[in-house]
């Protein structure tokens, strides 16, 4: 990563583009898509299926390059994966080592990056943060699909990166798992003053857990709206989701997502033969 002044925000999103190679020519999915998230932020990203979600997360995580203009993370222009980055998938039965404990899968990203005892500290400190403790010998196989997605979790808390990034990450567990996951998100953004940036199908789950919405729309896809959300840092499941102003953000973001939806299954793809 290049070296520049201080940053105004942790992430800059700044005119980005992507395309991908077909085989009838370059596919444009995202165009000039450009926002910011601060220290400490929970910014949501919802929009239509396929409308280019994952791939402006792995922009930012820098496991792709951009094919225009430039993410950012704490001022550096990001030129691959950082260790400013944490990142937990839906998948967490691929993204856990099922041969390694507990303990050894939360350990894994700190190999090699610090003294033993440092990195005993940290694990010890996040698996008690998602709850997990006494579990730390087993194997991710042998426990419940929401304790899976902690183990993930606290292995994304132990790296200790200022910024969070998740993909869908709670649409493989039950309801009240959910939620309870959900809260667990939000306890840790509270207590390491991590930025996160989410990304759900859950309008409801957008709502609760943002500060900020970005919603993604249309055909090359870029941010249609950036809808704040003035709850305050403290939520609770049954009071938040009655509120009024609830119901009312609900419904907007519906519009919002409905109408780029139906947009999008009417335009036609937008291919550039020429390149
Ligand atoms: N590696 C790739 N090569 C070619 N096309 C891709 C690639 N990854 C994604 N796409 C296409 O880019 C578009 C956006 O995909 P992306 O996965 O970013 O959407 P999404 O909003 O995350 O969708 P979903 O809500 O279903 O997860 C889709 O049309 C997809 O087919
Ligand atoms: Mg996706």
């Amino acid at each position: 990563m290049s070296e520049s002044p201080a940053p105004a925000s942790l992430v800059q999103v700044r005119g980005v583009g992507h395309s991908y190679a077909s085989r009838s020519g370059t596919r444009e999915v995202l165009h000039d898509v450009s926002f910011d998230v601060a220290p400490g932020e929970f910014v949501c990203i919802v929009g239509p299926s396929g409308v280019g979600k994952t791939t402006i997360l792995r922009d930012i995580a820098g496991l792709q390059r951009v094919t225009a203009g430039e993410v950012r993370v704490a001022g550096s222009v990001l030129t691959g994966p950082s260790s400013d980055i944490g990142l937990v998938f839906q998948d967490y039965s691929r993204s856990l080592m099922p041969w390694m404990s507990v303990r050894d899968n939360i350990a894994l990203p700190l190999r090699g990056r610090m003294p033993k005892t440092d990195r005993e500290q940290r694990v010890a400190s996040a698996v008690h943060e998602v709850a997990l403790d006494g579990h730390e010998e087993v194997r991710p196989w042998q426990l419940s699909g929401g304790m899976q997605q902690r183990v993930a979790i606290a292995r994304a808390l132990a790296f200790g990166a200022p910024v969070l990034l998740m993909d869908e990450p709670f649409a493989s567990v039950d309801a009240q798992t959910r939620a309870d996951l959900e809260d667990l998100a939000l306890r840790v953004r509270d207590d390491t003053g991590q930025a996160v940036i989410l990304i759900t199908h859950d309008i409801d789950e957008a709502i609760y857990l943002s500060d900020r919405i970005i919603v993604l729309g249309g055909r090359p896809a870029s941010v249609l709206e950036q809808v704040e959300v003035p709850f305050g840092p403290v939520r609770e499941q049954l009071v938040t989701k009655a509120l009024p102003e609830f119901g009312r953000l609900r419904t907007h973001v519906h519009t919002l997502i409905e109408t780029a939806s139906r947009a999008m299954t009417q335009a036609t793809p937008v291919v550039d033969a020429t390149r």
